[in-house]
């Protein structure tokens, strides 16, 4: 199995599991991702997600080097396409997602980590966008996601030398948000994650969805837009539940409708 599961209250743990390979991303890891998306979207038991890498060395080391052999000008580009989709729909999906940076964090493993909404990191980790060692560019996203996150200066250094940095690097640059020992990394990771999944989901929803959308957008429409989702928000049962429960100086429970 290329992926682990395992489910901690409301928030479901996916692990990439090829430590013979640094859990690079082959053919199968992105299978068992779809399938493991299926399931946890129709899920309602799942609030959010925590991803991260087996072992104690490697998050993903990238994608997988051997498949990029035989790659021609149109399998590369159907390849990019079908990960670019499965990686927007971690982007997309209603329910948040963290990445729990546990060591190198290379190529696609960066790539990945920018479709989730957190990243935090260990103290050994190491992240990079190698590809022009290997004579190609970044291609799930790494050319356009990282300077979204970390500015275009930082995002040039980073995919154009294909140096790595370190962990107080990756903080100071806002790549990550925390940093942590590596015991304690998945314990906060699945905190943040309890934190999001135990909120009225529909506004966690609709609440990423407006920094998703607004973020594509030029300011005086994503303002209009973040207004639709704050509209849409007032229908639901919860909003209803969390007024409620603050004036009558009680905990909210929320359902999620
Ligand atoms: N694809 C396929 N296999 C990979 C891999 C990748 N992206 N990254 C690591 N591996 C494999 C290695 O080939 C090695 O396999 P082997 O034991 O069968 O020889 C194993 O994982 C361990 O890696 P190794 O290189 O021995 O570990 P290291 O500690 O010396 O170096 C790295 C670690 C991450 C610096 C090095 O593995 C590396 O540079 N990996 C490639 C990273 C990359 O370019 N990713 C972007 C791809 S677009």
């Amino acid at each position: 199995m290329a992926l682990l599961r395992e489910r901690r209250g409301a928030v479901e743990i996916v692990t990439f599991n090829r430590p013979e390979a640094l859990n690079a991303l082959n053919r199968q890891t992105f299978e068992e991702l779809e399938a493991a998306l299926d399931e946890i979207e129709r899920d309602d038991a799942v609030g959010a997600m925590v991803f991260t890498g087996a072992g104690e060395k490697s998050f993903v080391a990238g994608a997988d080097i051997r498949q990029f052999v035989d790659l021609d000008v149109w399998t590369s580009g159907e390849f990019a396409e079908r990960t670019l989709r499965l990686f927007r729909r971690i982007e997309e999906s209603p329910k948040p997602s963290i990445a729990a940076v546990n060591g190198f964090c290379l190529g696609g493993g960066v790539e990945f980590s920018l479709s989730c909404d957190v990243r935090i990191g260990a103290e050994n980790a190491r992240f990079g966008q190698p590809e022009v060692n290997l004579g190609i560019i970044p291609g799930w996203g790494g050319t356009q996601r990282l300077q979204r996150l970390v500015g275009p200066g930082w995002a040039r250094q980073l995919i154009l030398t294909g140096d790595m940095i370190d962990a107080q690097t990756a903080l100071r640059i806002g790549l990550i948000n925390e940093l942590l020992p590596q015991p304690q990394l998945l314990e906060r990771a699945v905190q943040i994650a309890q934190r999001m999944g135990g909120r009225a989901r529909r506004a966690v929803a609709l609440a990423k969805q407006a920094i998703q959308r607004g973020a594509e957008m030029p300011l005086a429409e994503g303002l209009k837009y973040e207004t639709a989702m704050w509209q849409i928000a007032f229908e639901s049962e919860d909003r209803r539940e969390g007024v409620g429960a603050f004036l009558e100086k009680r905990e909210p429970k929320f359902k999620g409708r």
